[in-house]
């Protein structure tokens, strides 16, 4: 899909576009857009809404032949809602309607050309088309002898701006296909099967994305892990033949002198709990526990092809956790990189165990802030469903700081987050009679205590933590990887480097 700019001056109108289709959007209450009414000079818009085939509610469409004086081939009108100053929910509803209408045309063409949204501005809207059209022709099929339904229809889509838009509208236009582009990235890893994404796979990806956007990487291996004392990263790799990974990915695009912004992602490629094995339905779903590692490559990917001038280091843990004579007991301890000693009381609760030992790692990168993305908890889903992920901060003015950061970047893409506690209180749930600290916490507020886990390990930074167990894949009828929250971390970036 091929997506550009197109300039209209104020005076003229596009009446005289030669293409295969215009979209303009059209309101309850038989409202016209301004686009919408330059292209109605023979009343046969007006006509269509009083006619009553379309309504202008929000989701509707209706798309036109041989509109009068209008060169275009076709108009598809879209409706917007009741209001003349644009939702954002309407306006990505009307996106997602004339990508699928748009699928299914005769035209190989189309300019979109729908008006601004309330308290938002023309890069927004951009990126909302750009990212619902890449989602509508997304597929999953690399691993069928027989693909699944070719895309048809429009390929090539322009944006109608006027002069004054047109230099940050071609901005914007190259950030949001850097974005579509990494959210592919991170949907492709985290549907890829586990017998093919493996931690090796992981580290490959990230030195291709290193090759093809100038990127400084590092792999280490298990001696070097040894060497580094991640025993709690090691111990749960015990049980698997797969070699373990430490991927260190570095964007340097600010200042050398500028501190980085470290991400850190959960690359557990699959987890089957380890000797405290999970039950067999669903299982296969554990291929989705590197949906943290994938959207921090994701997310490098963007940065990378924007060529963002901030500097960004990735860090990922990764491994399988799987149960074997060698695999680590419920009932052991091991002491982490930080030198903390933990009682593995759940060999399930993996994930902060090859995190601990990064979070640690990352204090040499001396960082402006981390960020760790990971696949946590199933608790997590409990708390917020699909909707949002879990976002946990230390409670003080920088973390306040970084907390209303992410959440922001979260709101501006619609990939939200939503704010959980750490307090003192859920520590006493991590205590071990026999070590610094238990892997689990009990039941209550699961993943609350995974994340005072962690905190544990973060004392030397500012540090953000977004469980994203519930909104990373999608289950049922519709199973794989939504790609999120590339969406939130690259507008977090994007918004740091200014
Ligand atoms: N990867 C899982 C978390 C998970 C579960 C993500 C379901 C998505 C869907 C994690 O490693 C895990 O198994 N967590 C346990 C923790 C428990 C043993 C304290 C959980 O959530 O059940
Ligand atoms: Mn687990
Ligand atoms: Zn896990």
């Amino acid at each position: 899909m091929d997506f550009s700019i197109k300039t209209f001056d104020a005076k003229s109108t596009m009446n005289g576009s030669k293409t295969g289709c215009l979209v303009v959007g059209v309101f309850e209450n038989k409202k016209l857009s301004a686009a919408a009414t330059a292209l109605d000079k023979k009343g046969d818009i007006t006509a269509a809404l009083k006619s009553g085939d379309i309504t202008g509610k929000i989701g509707s469409s209706l798309l036109l032949r041989n509109v009068g004086d209008v060169a275009a081939e076709r108009v598809l009108l879209v409706g917007l809602g009741e209001d003349a100053a644009v939702s954002e929910k309407a306006y990505l509803q009307a996106a997602q309607v004339a990508a699928r209408t748009l699928a299914t045309l005769g035209a190989s063409d189309a300019i979109i050309a729908l008006p601004d949204v309330k308290e938002r501005d023309t890069a927004w809207s951009i990126r909302t088309v750009v990212v619902a059209f890449r989602e509508s022709i997304f597929r999953a099929d690399g691993l069928k002898s027989k693909k699944d339904s070719s895309v048809s229809g429009v390929k090539k889509i322009a944006f109608a701006v006027t002069e004054a838009d047109a230099a940050t509208a071609k901005i914007a236009l190259m950030q949001s296909v850097a974005l579509a582009n990494g959210m592919d990235l991170t949907k492709d890893l985290g549907n890829l099967p586990p017998n093919i994404c493996t931690p090796t796979y992981l580290a490959t990806t990230a030195k291709k994305i290193a090759t093809d956007y100038k990127m400084g990487v590092e792999v280490l291996d298990r001696k070097q892990l040894q060497a580094l004392k991640m025993n709690s990263f090691l111990s749960v790799t015990n049980g698997s033949d797969e070699p373990p990974k430490f991927i260190v990915l570095k964007h340097m695009g600010g200042k050398a002198k500028d501190a980085p912004i470290v991400l850190v992602g959960k690359g557990i490629t699959f987890d089957s709990g380890g000797i405290s094995l999970k039950g067999g339905a669903g299982m296969d779903e554990m291929k989705y526990d590197m949906g943290g590692a994938a959207s921090v490559l994701g997310t490098m990917r963007a940065i990378g092809e924007m060529k963002l001038k901030l500097n960004v280091i990735a860090v990922i843990p990764t491994c399988e956790n799987m149960p074997s004579g060698s695999a680590t007991r419920p009932g052991d301890i091991v002491t982490s990189m930080s030198g903390q000693t933990i009682e593995i009381l759940n060999t399930d609760a993996e994930g902060r165990l090859i995190l601990c030992d990064a979070l640690t790692y990352v204090e040499r990168l001396k960082p402006a802030a981390v960020v760790d993305v990971a696949t946590l908890t199933g608790a997590c889903i409990t708390a917020l469903g699909h909707h949002n992920s879990g976002l946990f901060t230390r409670h003080d003015e920088a973390h306040d700081k970084l907390a209303a950061e992410l959440l922001a970047a979260g709101k501006q893409t619609g990939d939200t987050a939503w704010r959980m506690p750490i307090e003192e209180a859920y520590n006493e749930q991590l205590k071990s009679n026999f070590a610094d600290m238990a892997n689990i916490g009990g039941p209550a507020g699961g993943s609350i205590t995974a994340a005072c886990f962690l905190e544990r390990f973060t004392k030397a930074y500012t540090w953000a933590h977004l469980d994203i167990a519930g909104t990373a894949w999608k289950s049922g009828a519709a199973k794989g990887s939504t790609g999120r929250p590339v969406p939130l971390l690259t507008t977090f970036l994007m918004n740091r480097a200014g």
